[in-house]
């Protein structure tokens, strides 16, 4: 097929199907919210779409029972729309295109959450195409010799050179794909859109994709996503330092390190809380993605900063994370001071750091040191702190 890929993205409306119970893949929970790098299956193909400036609106087709376990990991995303889904994946698809009206975009992409590495420049690319055609499908060719199963036997060759493995997404003039569901009357279970589309009398176009672009659907595939995230991962090492004066000046009594209010000490100065450990922390995630420093996101200039609580630039960071496809995978900070003494207040600040990060409390760990009387921390003039972060950005 001849790519025309001057022509611009349309803007354009997304179903993805996630409401399958994976019964070929044999675990306790259905395979969407089984995890790769980190993040629940159906995420990643979200994840892609949503980064898609055009994408208008995504439909994510759920099972309504497991309502919760998609909730737990929703993007905040306001394109993000729940629709339930049906005992079939037709059924799913279906419901999803029933709320598409006559003010949906013009075009509507379908996906399979089950298949996590369709490209962005990819699905960008076939968007561009749907000015010349009214269907597309992604397909590979077959590359493998066919032979018919002959009672066990090596039966009949059959000529590979006319045949197409089909995948998602597939793309459709939203008009033709409405029509095309409704007045769908032929076989009772279609697995994708493009057998209904056709039967429609529309044609739909190949578009040539990967065969990475494959389908979780049995342990072999999952153990095959896995291994290719493994071999691709990127792991990133972010460092930070922070250092606040303390305010003896001050009424209040206390102050905030790590997120926990510590109460025999000083307050230390600043314009947000002051949270040395945060900031620190903060630095070291923004270190590790290779953007800037918590001045540049967080700027104290600015007058939204001030008196913040630090935990919001934390969450910030760990939402910059996930954008990145970035999972922390170990954070170790120490807090350097005189006073006040931070050993009974470890164990809280690893499990408030690890809330806010959203990750295991096996993964933070949180040290501290005097300096011995010297130095600005040994004079206790303030209170320091040092973080280092390993993090891993999957690579597909
Ligand atoms: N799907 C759906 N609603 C259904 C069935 C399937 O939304 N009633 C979705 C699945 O979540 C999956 C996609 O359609 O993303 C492709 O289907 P398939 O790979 O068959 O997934 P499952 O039906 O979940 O798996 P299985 O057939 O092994 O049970
Ligand atoms: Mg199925």
């Amino acid at each position: 097929m001849e790519r025309k890929e001057t022509q611009a993205i349309p803007r354009f409306a997304a179903i993805v199907v996630a409401a399958g119970k994976g019964e070929r893949l044999d675990h306790k929970t259905p395979k969407q919210f089984l995890k790769l790098g980190g993040r629940p299956l159906w995420r990643w193909s979200v994840d892609t779409l949503l980064d898609i400036s055009k994408l208008q609106v995504l439909y994510l087709v759920i099972n309504p029972s497991l309502k919760q376990d998609y909730e737990r990991d929703m993007p905040d995303d306001p394109r993000i729309n729940l629709v339930s889904g049906g005992q079939t994946r037709f059924e799913s698809v279906k419901n999803a295109v029933g709320k598409l009206d006559v003010n949906s975009p013009l075009v509507t992409l379908i996906h399979d959450s089950a298949r996590p590495f369709a490209k962005k420049v990819e699905i960008e690319k076939s968007l561009r195409l749907l000015s010349s055609y009214s269907g597309l499908t992604f397909s590979t060719k077959v590359l493998d010799t066919l032979r018919i199963d002959d009672n066990k036997l090596a039966g009949e060759t059959i000529n590979r050179d006319k045949l197409r493995a089909i995948q998602t997404p597939q793309i459709f003039k939203t008009i033709l794909l409405k029509d095309a569901i409704d007045d769908y009357k032929g076989t009772a279970n279609p697995t994708d859109e493009t057998q209904v589309f056709s039967s429609a009398g529309h044609d739909v176009v190949f578009f040539d994709s990967d065969r990475q672009n494959f389908k979780i659907t049995t342990q072999e595939d999952l153990d095959l996503a896995r291994s290719i995230i493994s071999t691709t991962a990127d792991i990133r090492v972010g460092q930070g330092f922070d250092a606040h004066r303390f305010d003896k000046d001050s009424v209040k009594g206390g102050v905030r390190l790590c997120g926990v209010h510590v109460p025999k000490s000083a307050p230390l100065k600043g314009h947000s809380d002051a949270d040395v450990g945060l900031h620190a922390l903060v630095d070291a995630i923004l270190g590790a993605l290779g953007q800037g420093d918590i001045g540049d996101h967080f700027p104290p200039s600015d007058p939204q900063w001030k008196d913040v609580a630090s935990s919001v630039f934390v969450e910030k960071a760990v939402n910059l994370l996930r954008k990145e496809s970035a999972t922390l995978q170990n954070i170790d900070l120490t807090l350097i001071c005189e006073h006040p003494k931070i050993g009974p207040y470890k164990d809280k600040m690893k499990e408030r750091i690890a809330k806010l990060c959203r990750i295991d409390d096996s993964l933070v760990n949180i040290k501290a040191t005097t300096t011995e009387n010297m130095g600005f921390t040994g004079r206790e003039e303030g209170i320091a702190a040092m973080a280092s972060v390993t993090i891993k950005k999957e690579g597909v």
